[in-house]
């Protein structure tokens, strides 16, 4: 297994180019499986969760050829509705074939995902609302295995503004004979990204952006070209870098209005921010703390919160941060600690002592955003710090050696 040495402690200086969002590309790619006609998908970041989705693709029967900066994606020919458990265990996001095969190929049969390491993560909802939508769905031996004769429209409303459910329903309805409303929907800017891609695809959504999203049933798709939006968490953990280093940088290729509560916790804590439509620059020294509790959008993102305490663990006064979303999502705390962290768990929330100079040691990543914490600690802690199972990492930053290095860190790969 991998592993990085970073040498600190560093400032970082410069321009980076945010990659576009896993997590807008992964259910994007899944909604490749709706269409029988040619997809061209424009800057994919190499990421290992981008792999596995195009691999659990290619498996279905999807052709997949990479020119330049495009990837072409031709769906006309599938020959399997099955997700297997060999790949969905390595990715939960698999979860997301399950609508666009129902709405395609009328059956599906996906291995369930299993929880994760921040949490048992269910699909209840998913699995509840496709049966209102009309499908018979059964769980045998670890696997989802659903059909459907024809999906009809139908009024929806989530228990809870679940990211994923509210994808893979948006893309089961797209053929139905009718209109589907899914209320309560997720706000996350990726689910706007997926639905402006499926109506670039021909379908007709509307109340995008909204909690409430309609979905009119077309007949079939044409031809597309797409780019998704800049990775909104990738660009938090660079603001977060840059700040925990004491550093000035500009980082570009992101909407700010996708980070908007991000950026005001950072101000707040006495950060410089200034914007332009798609780059963000960020200075800031004798930070302070904050109290922040994690929301669905637009409140603050569970997906930064580890990122945040690592900040906070730098910057002087006491912080409170609860996870709201997430059952298991502090597993980054014991590695801070370990680092010399001032770090206590109550329940779901985390009382940070701040303002503490942090000593090299070894550790280990434990999930994706946990690892993005241990480097923002390590570019700020005196001597070389050895981070341990970097594949966490590779899962969700793309190139990060390379753009750490061009800002001025000292971060380098041992292979393991
Ligand atoms: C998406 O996961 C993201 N993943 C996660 O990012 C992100 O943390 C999460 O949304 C919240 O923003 C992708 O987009 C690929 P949810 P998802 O359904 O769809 C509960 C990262 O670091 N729930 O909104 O799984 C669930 O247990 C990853 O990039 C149910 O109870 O999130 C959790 O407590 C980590 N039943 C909460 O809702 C369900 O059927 C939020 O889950 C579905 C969800």
């Amino acid at each position: 297994m991998d592993k990085l040495i970073v040498t600190g402690p560093c400032t970082l200086d410069g321009r980076v180019r945010i990659s576009r969002a896993k997590n807008a590309y992964l259910p994007i790619l899944a909604a490749v499986l709706l269409s029988d006609k040619p997809i061209h998908l424009k800057n994919i970041p190499e990421l290992q969760d981008i792999k596995t989705m195009i691999k659990l693709l290619s498996n279905l029967g999807v052709k997949v050829e990479k020119k330049g900066e495009f990837t072409t994606f031709d769906a006309s020919q599938l020959n399997s509705h099955e997700a297997t458990y060999d790949l969905v265990k390595t990715m939960r996001a698999s979860i997301f074939v399950l609508g666009p095969l129902l709405a395609r190929m009328k059956k599906a049969k996906v291995s369930l995902p299993g929880g994760c390491a921040i949490g048992t993560r269910p699909i209840d909802l998913h699995l509840t609302n496709l049966e209102k939508l009309g499908c018979v769905i059964n769980l045998k031996s670890g696997y989802v295995e659903a059909q459907v004769e024809k999906m009809k429209g139908v009024h929806l409303t989530l228990a809870f503004p679940s990211v994923g459910a509210t994808e893979n329903l948006m893309m089961a309805s797209v053929f139905t004979d009718g209109v589907t409303v899914i209320e309560n929907a997720a706000l996350e800017p990726e689910i706007d990204d997926l639905a402006h891609f499926l109506n670039a695809m021909g379908a007709k959504i509307s109340g995008i952006g909204t909690k409430a999203i309609t979905i009119t049933g077309v007949m079939s798709f044409h031809e597309v070209s797409y780019e998704a939006i800049g990775d909104r968490i990738e660009a938090s953990t660079y603001l977060m870098a840059a700040l925990a280093t004491g550093s000035k940088i500009t980082i570009e290729g992101v909407n700010p209005r996708h980070l908007d509560f991000v950026i005001e916790t950072l101000v707040q804590m006495g950060a410089e921010i200034e914007t332009t439509e798609d780059s963000i620059a960020v200075s800031g020294k004798n930070l302070k703390g904050c109290n922040i509790d994690t929301a669905p959008f637009p409140g603050f993102p569970t997906d930064a919160q580890a990122q945040l305490i690592a900040l906070c663990t730098l910057v002087k006064g006491t912080s409170v941060i609860t996870e709201n979303i997430f059952e298991n999502r502090f597993m980054h705390v014991p590695e801070l600690i370990r680092l010399g962290a001032n770090i206590t768990l109550k329940g779901k929330s985390a009382i940070i002592e701040g303002g503490t100079d942090l000593t090299a040691a070894p550790v280990m990543c434990t999930d994706l955003r946990a690892s993005a914490a241990l480097i923002i600690a390590a570019l700020a802690t005196k001597g070389e710090t050895e981070i341990q199972r970097v594949y966490h990492l590779d899962r969700g930053y793309e190139k990060l050696e390379e753009k750490l290095t061009k800002l001025g860190a000292k971060i380098k790969r041992v292979k393991g």
